[in-house]
């Protein structure tokens, strides 16, 4: 089992390669672990049949790792750039094309990340208006392409000053230590998915046919056929609503 810290951060030394450190410093005995610090390569996009020597050897490194471990602050609200070039060049192996240009996740299908960010903004600033949500939705985007399976996200606002972080995020990254170390060969939350599905079904329902009652008085909701499109039209509003917020939008912001 082995774990690969990725730190995209200006700072070699600074707090996001302290929480990476964090994460990487608590991991189960037994479990190896390695960071690579993405400003020591020359990262160059893939030539057509010229050698790149760098990303094969970056490549490498993914492939013997069983866990990913980002590590990026926060840049212009978005992820930072060395991290962008590093994706953007590693496209061709992350994915598999088809003839029609479509991709599909490649050889590191089924392999687990961790995503670690960090702003200067307040805490309350980042919880109201989720300035680190564009870096966690970078990675999320490109993993989800590679097929690789999230196992979640630390984020460190109100750094600006900060010396060091807090004591309280330092546990959370202890936590995920353990939690990382835990080989999962495949995505094993299946189960909960489907035990969340159900429950976010059954509560759509409710509160579809909790609005459907005073509809009553407007339309003819005795007809089978217009409570039945009516039911399916606000189901469907507030499903896809929920759905977008659980798979876009929900990100950790404290
Ligand atoms: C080029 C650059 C752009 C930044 N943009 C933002 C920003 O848009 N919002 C923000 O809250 N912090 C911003 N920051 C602050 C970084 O997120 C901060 O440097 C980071 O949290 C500290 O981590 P480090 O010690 O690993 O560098 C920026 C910093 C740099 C260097």
């Amino acid at each position: 089992m082995k774990i690969l810290g990725i730190l995209a951060s200006h700072k070699e030394h600074g707090l996001n390669a302290e929480l990476l450190d964090n994460v990487l410093d608590n991991v189960d005995e037994g479990v190896e672990t390695e960071t690579i610090y993405l400003e020591n390569y020359d990262i160059t996009p893939h030539k057509y049949h010229q050698e790149n020597e760098v990303l094969d050897e970056l490549s490498q490194k993914l492939m013997d790792a069983d866990v990913w471990v980002f590590s990026a602050p926060t840049y212009w609200r978005e992820a930072p750039g060395l991290l962008k070039n590093f994706f953007d060049c590693m496209r061709p192996k992350f994915v598999y094309f088809k003839e029609n240009g479509d991709t599909i996740p490649g050889p590191f299908k089924d392999k687990h990340y961790l995503s670690l960010s960090s702003c200067y903004m307040s805490t309350t600033e980042n919880f109201l208006t989720g300035i680190t949500d564009e870096t966690f939705k970078t990675i999320d985007r490109v993993m989800s392409a590679a097929g690789v399976i999230k196992t979640g996200e630390i984020v460190l606002p109100n750094t600006f000053g900060m010396k060091e972080i807090p004591q309280k995020k330092k546990d959370l990254c202890a936590k995920y230590g353990h939690k990382i170390s835990q080989k999962q060969e495949k995505d094993d939350l299946t189960m909960k998915r489907y035990i969340q599905l159900f429950f976010m079904i059954a509560v759509m329902a409710l509160v579809t046919m909790g609005i459907q009652v005073p509809l009553k008085a407007i339309m003819p909701m005795d007809n089978f056929w217009i409570n039945y499109a009516s039911f399916t039209v606000i189901f469907f509003v507030l499903l896809g609503a929920i759905l977008h917020y659980v798979t876009f939008v929900k990100h950790r912001r404290r």
